[in-house]
């Protein structure tokens, strides 16, 4: 199966721009699943909340309908986030689209910082889609901090987490690697590069996207500063295997009853 990232850096506000970014990298691009960074189209520092609900979007707008005739034309899985208008909420909703359609979505859980202020809690749970035999879930960026998000996944027998990000904080690339490990799962985390200072807020966005193998494997990963949109060939059946020693099943040999 072949999967990938695109590490780009969207400018603030400039939804058509982005996404015409987004279709003149993956123009050429033969794979099966390809993760854009969260908030790919709108960015990221919004100044207030009716900033936001202006740049947010109905589902089936404009980006969902762009990521829509993506997948079709690419024949590929396309992940990325969207800010989503419902009302007077406004979620972080990470969508996967494929043959054209939008098949399974998730909204982020854990809201970092000042998304407090802006969003509204995802009311979605962890969730896996079959795509073409293959267990896919999908988290957004902060739920890297709980291990729950993805153990969640895991449990529903995820072999690949695909993980749209915008990361400020340095942490997240290594952390992936263990929440790989302890899941026996593979993880895409797509990063965007560059810089966003409105609002009197400046954010230094740290690329690094990376694909993560079950092991923990750092199997490609990208810089810090510098675009780039890379494919590589997996197994998604390696991640079916959750002997870490011979006498050690990842997650059979849980103890819950010790646990709070
Ligand atoms: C983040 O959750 N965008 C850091």
């Amino acid at each position: 199966m072949r999967v990938g990232y695109l590490q780009f850096g969207p400018v603030f506000g400039e939804k058509q721009a982005n996404r015409d970014r987004v279709a003149g990298f993956l123009s050429d691009v033969k794979a099966d699943l390809i993760v854009l960074p969260e908030f790919f189209a709108s960015g990221y520092v919004f100044e207030s909340r009716e900033e936001l609900m202006e740049l947010a979007e109905e589902d089936g707008g404009e980006s969902f309908a762009f990521l829509n005739d993506l997948s079709r034309r690419m024949g590929a899985a396309i992940v990325g986030s969207i800010a989503e208008r419902v009302g007077d909420d406004c979620y972080n909703t990470c969508v996967l689209s494929s043959g054209g359609d939008i098949k399974a979505r998730y909204r982020k859980v854990h809201l970092f910082d000042r998304e407090k202020e802006l969003f509204t809690p995802g009311d979605l749970p962890f969730d896996v889609y079959d795509l073409r035999g293959v267990k896919v879930g999908m988290m957004v960026c902060f739920d890297w901090v709980f291990p729950e998000a993805m153990r969640a996944l895991a449990l529903k027998g995820a072999q690949i987490v695909c993980h749209p990000s915008n990361l400020v904080l340095p942490f997240c690339p290594r952390a992936m690697i263990t929440r790989c490990i302890e899941n026996g799962v593979y993880a895409i985390t797509t990063n965007r590069v560059g810089t966003e200072a409105r609002a009197g807020i400046e954010l230094t966005f740290i690329g690094m996207s990376q694909v993560i193998g079950p092991r923990g494997e750092v199997l490609m990963r990208a810089n810090e500063v510098e675009e780039d949109l890379r494919i590589i060939d997996i197994n998604p059946a390696l991640a079916d295997d959750k002997m870490i020693t011979q006498r050690n099943h990842l997650i059979d040999d849980r103890r819950p009853e010790f646990y709070p």
